[in-house]
């Protein structure tokens, strides 16, 4: 899921790093919102190290993309930790100064805060009557626990325990189990056909949008077979510690076809996000190829590459649903379902999901745009947004589908 971590300015914020940690770890997208004072304890450079994403504590930055809405609308789940008895005031009144204000007021998940502070601060009136009211409103409060505090003295106001914030967290949003029982397998990135030893015929797929897949599927309960082509430097560490999830990597096209096959078979879905080579090269020379043994010009016989996904489907068992990705350039959106339904068709499938692409569009973004064909040419989703939002929607459609 998609959870902010609000960091407020106090000591404690050292252990929210082990917090945010433990989050990504279990296969969370991760976005911090530091406040300035909180800058003062753990820096910018931490946060953006354990989230894997960008942090910013102001409102000003990103304009374009709209960052303080954007943040709080997306978020599944919010934690401050530290919550700091300033910003368990500014909580209580709506103060919106910064960007983890803002994105307090912008959003609708359920929030949980993790107080923080010296026990007199904890038990003065301002911060009873504040938490109260926040309480009121439906925000969720762990701790502070009692112990020893940062001045020697000991009392109400240390941060509980990042386990215990996470444990709290979690209990809050309950986990889809949808695909519990289920096993899957996924196809993810771009596969590359040697030329020579040094030289590959490659393309810019990412791999998020197959990782994200894998992820949703395993969030919902799914053991997942991710079987990952070349994909972008650290997309694979959101999916290397989730239980439910195994890896294999691959490279060409025959090895995602092995691996495919071998993952599929007693699969119950398969889904190929992978972009693979539609051709291979001929003849792949031993020896690189120079410059000074040709005469200016150079010549690639390529030969196609059998299509796995026709393949699965010509294997497909009993209650097995297989699933395709297709990236189509086209002018407009009928354009593009009539492209998709076309090739729904000619590869059989249960379900393809359908994404317009162009030079900036699609391949290497965050956002994706698909439509989701089903085997009678209905439209059965049709989703804009983040690749893990695209992901469950297309998962959705899988269990309307297997319903049927
Ligand atoms: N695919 C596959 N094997 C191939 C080529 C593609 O399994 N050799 C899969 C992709 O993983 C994707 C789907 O087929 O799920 C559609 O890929 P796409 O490239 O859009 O379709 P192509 O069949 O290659 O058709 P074209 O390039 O002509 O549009």
């Amino acid at each position: 899921m998609f959870v902010v971590v609000g960091v407020s300015g106090g000591i404690a914020a050292y252990k929210t790093v082990h917090l945010v940690r433990a989050l990504v770890t279990n296969g969370h997208e991760v976005h911090v919102i530091p406040t300035e004072d909180a800058l003062r304890f753990v820096g910018t450079t931490t946060w953006e190290a354990v989230s894997r994403h960008p942090v910013t504590t102001s409102v000003h930055d990103d304009v374009a993309e709209v960052r303080h809405v954007a943040l709080g609308t997306r978020a599944d789940l919010v934690i401050v930790a530290p919550a700091t008895a300033n910003t368990l005031a500014k909580m209580a009144t709506g103060i919106a100064d910064n960007l983890l204000g803002v994105t307090l007021l912008a959003t609708t998940a359920p929030v949980l805060v993790a107080p923080a502070m010296h026990t007199a601060m904890w038990e003065h009136p301002a911060t009873t009557a504040n938490i109260e009211t926040l309480r009121g409103r439906g925000v969720h409060v762990v701790g502070p626990a009692d112990g020893p505090l940062t001045g020697g003295d000991s009392g109400p106001g240390r941060m509980s325990e990042p386990e215990e914030i996470l444990a709290a967290a979690l209990a809050l949003v309950p986990e889809r189990s949808d695909l519990a029982g289920l096993t899957v397998a996924v196809s993810t990135g771009g596969t590359r056909e040697a030329i020579d030893p040094v030289r590959f015929l490659g393309n810019r797929s990412s791999g998020r949008q197959g990782v994200d897949v894998a992820l949703a599927a395993a969030d919902r309960g799914a053991q997942v077979r991710l079987v990952a082509a070349h994909v972008e430097d650290g997309i694979l560490t959101a999916v290397a510690h989730h239980p439910r999830i195994t890896v294999e990597r691959v490279s060409t096209a025959a090895d995602l076809r092995a691996a495919m096959h071998a993952s599929t078979g007693d699969a119950d879905v398969a889904v190929m996000v992978a972009a693979v080579a539609d051709f291979r090269v001929d003849a792949v020379s031993d020896e690189k190829i120079r410059k000074e043994d040709g005469d200016g010009t150079a010549t690639l016989r390529l030969v196609a590459n059998p299509d796995i996904l026709a393949e699965l489907v010509a294997a497909r068992r009993d209650g097995q649903t297989i699933v395709g990705f297709a990236a189509e350039t086209a002018t407009d959106e009928a354009e593009l379902v009539e492209r998709g339904k076309r090739k729904r068709a000619r590869k059989g499938v249960d379900l393809l999901a359908v994404n317009r692409v162009d030079w900036a569009r699609g391949f290497e973004a965050a956002e994706n745009a698909v439509v989701v064909l089903d085997d009678g040419d209905a439209v059965v989703a049709e989703v804009a947004g983040s690749k893990r939002a695209v992901a469950d929607a297309l998962w959705d459609a899988v269990i309307a589908h297997r319903a049927r």
